[in-house]
């Protein structure tokens, strides 16, 4: 199988280089490969590279996915969340290959407790999650044979992540407050590439199972509990911080306005994935242990 990578060293496009590479030939590039065009700025070059290499998957891990930053660049956000994709998908419909590609929680409007499923209507809040949901539709609409995970609040070892975040500000800081009004399950970008790589083999065997999943941890937290969780373990591993678990004070999101708004309910029910892949999804203190071993 040939397998050409979008996004390869973002966090979850990291995870796929390893998770893929058992699967058959993986073309992995980057926004700046030199050989193939990478640079979802160029939806064009990005179609080009699918016609030079003819894969048998395209796997996007590519994304404007600085959300606040979105709001004042929504054109460049949708050049990349949804322009690029929708050229892929035409790349990929023509060639009768596969199209897998991520999308977010962000598609929703939050409200309510319930966690959302695929056939929950989306109602995005903030330029990143309209051009995410404009994206996962020109898929769609493409006719191409597809996989699109959904996925939330996606960490790993490798980049930037709210845990790292956390760590960083609790050795410099005497006082944390974090929000405890959004809802939802931290993500391994290592669970979501362990997944991605599962799917495609039963995607080749079963091809009436494309479609769009929800793909996230199992169980819920909010970013307070979430920090609190973070600072305890570090505290087991005697990391040095100034600031214990139970001192890291909760505030609502409107006392930390920010440029995008985001959801409160970001829970995603996964039963449908889980159900027909065959998969379960592991709880998200699991996976964020795992992270804060690897760091720590
Ligand atoms: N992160 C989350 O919390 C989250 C939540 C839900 C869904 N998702 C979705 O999950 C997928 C993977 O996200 P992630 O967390 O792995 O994000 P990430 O770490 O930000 O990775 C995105 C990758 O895209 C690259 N990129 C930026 N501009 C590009 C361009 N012009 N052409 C090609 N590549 C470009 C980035 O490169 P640079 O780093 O060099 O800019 C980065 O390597 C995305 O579809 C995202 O929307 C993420």
């Amino acid at each position: 199988m040939n397998i050409l990578l979008f996004g390869k060293n973002g966090q979850v496009g990291w995870e796929l280089q390893r998770s893929l590479s058992v699967l058959g030939t993986v073309t992995a590039l980057d926004f700046d490969s030199t050989d193939h065009c990478g640079d979802f700025a160029n939806p064009a070059g990005v179609a080009d590279t699918v016609r030079a290499l003819r894969p048998d998957v395209i796997v996007n891990a590519a994304a404007h996915t600085a959300v606040d930053k979105a709001e004042s660049e929504p054109e460049f956000a949708h050049t990349l969340n949804a322009a690029a994709p929708a050229a892929l998908a035409d790349e990929a419909a023509r060639l009768g290959a596969w199209l897998v590609h991520y999308s977010t929680d962000y598609v929703f409007d939050g409200s309510g407790t319930r966690p959302w499923t695929e056939d929950d209507t989306p109602a995005p809040l903030s330029v990143y999650g309209r051009t995410k949901l404009a994206g996962e539709q020109a898929i769609q609409q493409s006719g191409c044979q597809h996989l699109i995970l959904r996925t939330s609040w996606v960490y790993g070892a490798r980049g930037g992540n709210f845990a790292k975040t956390m760590l960083r500000l609790a050795q410099e800081r005497e006082r944390l407050t974090v929000i405890d009004d959004q809802w939802g399950a931290p993500t391994g970008a290592d669970l979501l590439a362990d997944v991605t790589a599962h799917a495609i083999r039963h995607l080749r065997q079963h091809p009436q199972h494309a479609g769009l999943y929800h793909c996230a941890a199992a169980g819920e937290t909010n970013w307070h509990f979430y920090a609190n969780h973070v600072l305890a373990l570090a505290a087991q591993a005697q990391a040095a911080i100034k600031i214990k678990a139970t001192e890291v004070a909760p505030i609502p999101t409107s006392a930390y306005p920010t440029p995008a708004a985001r959801p409160h309910n970001s829970r995603l029910n996964t039963r449908k994935l889980q159900a027909t892949f065959g998969l379960t999804l592991p709880p998200w203190q699991a996976g964020v242990a795992r992270m804060l071993a690897e760091i720590l």
